[in-house]
């Protein structure tokens, strides 16, 4: 049970809106294997980690609040999650149950191993700058939404990073990568993402848990309109590295002229 515990990540505060991130490596006990949000929670209902899995996790509100309640088979010590940067990290073995989540709670929770059922089938290869749906389950206490390396998910995700308390009528992400894929999820709430080729532009609107946005390299993109409690999660196929931005517009065209893309 004393292996129970907080890990704070970092807290990137910002006037256009607050970000964090949890990647391989840094403060992570463990590499990524899956990644599952559950929302749409019904009130009075609760959840068990028997529907997940026993395997190392960490636990994370990204947005409402929760509690969890730990049992080793002889002790229990109950933990309250509500701000998206404190995770509650719970290895291997040990038993979870939630519940009391307030109103828009969205729980996030990282697996240091696949499900043994479910979500096989294969990435299709087809990735790139579409809305696909997500493998979605409707369950009696809410919505499950699962991402699983190696099972159907377009890369093995290595970092998850996520924007919430946006204020009004602030824009964020105007720029491109070079090689970075990922999947771009409104777990709460809304907002657009305009992704722009260098030739073209095209809007989309997220609103909904169970599907995501690909974006694949060498795409400017702009984020805005976001909603009153938005919350943007993104999977991301690469750790964090500063050289894989292009940050400049017209450094951006004159990438895409040289690359031919
Ligand atoms: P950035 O990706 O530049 O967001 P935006 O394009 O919306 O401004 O991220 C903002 C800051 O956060 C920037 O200083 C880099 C830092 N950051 C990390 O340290 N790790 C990450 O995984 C991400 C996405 C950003």
């Amino acid at each position: 049970m004393e292996r129970v515990r907080f890990i704070n990540f970092p807290k990137i505060l910002d006037e256009r809106g607050n970000l964090s991130v949890v990647e391989n490596g840094a403060a992570l006990p463990f590499e990524i294997a899956g990644c599952a949000w559950l929302y749409d929670l019904r009130d009075g209902e609760k959840w068990q980690n028997k529907h997940l899995g026993g395997k190392d996790e960490l636990i994370i509100a990204l947005s409402g609040g929760f509690e969890i309640t730990v049992n080793d088979g002889t002790d229990s010590k109950s933990f309250y999650l509500n701000r998206p940067y404190r995770a509650l990290y719970v290895p291997k073995g040990l038993q979870w149950q939630m519940g009391n989540f307030t109103t828009n709670s969205v729980v996030f929770v990282l697996s240091a191993e696949t499900s043994v059922n479910g979500g096989e089938t294969a990435a299709d290869g087809s990735f790139g700058n579409k809305l696909v749906p997500l493998n979605e389950a409707p369950c009696l206490q809410g919505h499950i939404t699962v991402v699983e390396n190696g099972k159907g998910s377009p890369f093995d995700v290595k970092r998850v990073y996520y924007l919430y308390d946006v204020p009004a009528g602030e824009s964020r992400g105007a720029h491109a990568h070079k090689a970075l894929k990922q999947l771009v999820i409104a777990v709460s709430g809304s907002f657009n993402i305009t992704l722009d080729d260098g030739k073209e532009k095209h809007l989309y609107t997220l609103n909904r848990p169970g599907e995501a946005l690909e974006v694949g390299p060498g795409m400017w993109r702009t984020l805005d309109g976001f909603s009153s409690g938005a919350i943007c999660l993104v999977l991301a196929s690469e750790v964090y590295t500063a050289e894989d931005y292009i940050r400049d517009y017209d450094e951006f065209l004159e990438y895409k002229k040289q690359k031919q893309i």
